[in-house]
């Protein structure tokens, strides 16, 4: 059976004490997961995190990936980099990068592409807004950020891990609900088996207020293969049960 993936997005939180607080904490309680574990964590603190997990099952990843190999792109991070410090996933396309960095469907799949091309695993985030979803467009909206991805990479496609996060969910305590993320969960299943025969080995994570109290019944819809967490994946305690859901 394919394995659930439970990635921790720590956004722009942390600090070296803090950082070696919670790694300890997870490394105390996490055992041996049926799942696959990962946090997301600040590039500026790779090198602290890459120290604290080798040799761990938490595997190391950043919340962005530049969409060129190497050269003249001030304040960005090559993946080659990424690499020297373990890291295995790269999120792109969150919606706070489209939101607040202007990034469009086309940034988010060359990103993608660069990070499948330097041995990345890309966590691609899609998703609608509240007046999206009001205006009945959820599912045109998906469609449409994953198109672009799609588009990219070909074959490569079913290397990519998907992240749907409804806008209207992250940071607000009001997930969707189990029956809500499925049916999005369905239709980009259904679209990934139109453009791979391998769809069914693609990763579909749901993130937005997933936390302790309903990781279980998310978790246990047919097309979610995981979690994207923000807020609980920074308290070791929550990250911790949320694993523990992912069976
Ligand atoms: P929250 O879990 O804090 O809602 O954040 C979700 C998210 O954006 C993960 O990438």
């Amino acid at each position: 059976m394919k394995k659930k993936l439970i990635a921790g997005n720590w956004k722009m939180n942390g600090s070296l004490a803090a950082n070696e607080l919670l790694i300890k904490g997870l490394l105390a309680g996490v055992g041996q997961p049926v799942c696959n574990v990962a946090v997301c964590v600040p590039s500026v603190y790779l090198a602290q995190c890459h120290a604290l997990l080798e040799g761990s099952v938490i595997e190391l990843g950043v919340q962005d990936i530049s969409s060129h190999e190497s050269g003249a792109f001030t304040g960005e991070i090559a993946p080659a980099m990424l690499k020297e410090f373990g890291v295995h996933y790269a999120i792109v396309g969150h919606s706070e990068r489209r939101q607040y960095h202007g990034e469009t469907d086309e940034v988010v799949a060359a990103k993608a592409q660069r990070a499948l091309s330097s041995g990345i695993t890309p966590i691609v985030c899609v998703g609608e807004t509240l007046a999206e979803r009001e205006a009945g467009k959820t599912e045109e909206v998906v469609k449409r950020q994953l198109a672009a991805v799609i588009h990219a990479n070909g074959h490569c496609i079913s290397e990519i891990v998907v992240a749907y996060e409804p806008v209207w969910a992250i940071g607000t305590g009001l997930s969707a609900t189990a029956e809500q993320a499925q049916q999005v969960h369905a239709v980009l299943r259904a679209q990934l088996k139109a453009a791979t025969p391998s769809a069914d080995r693609i990763k579909l994570l749901y993130g937005g207020s997933m936390n302790a109290a309903n990781a279980a019944s998310l978790l246990g819809q047919p097309d979610i293969d995981g979690g994207l967490i923000g807020g609980a994946a920074l308290k070791a305690q929550d990250f911790l049960t949320i694993i523990a859901a992912a069976v």
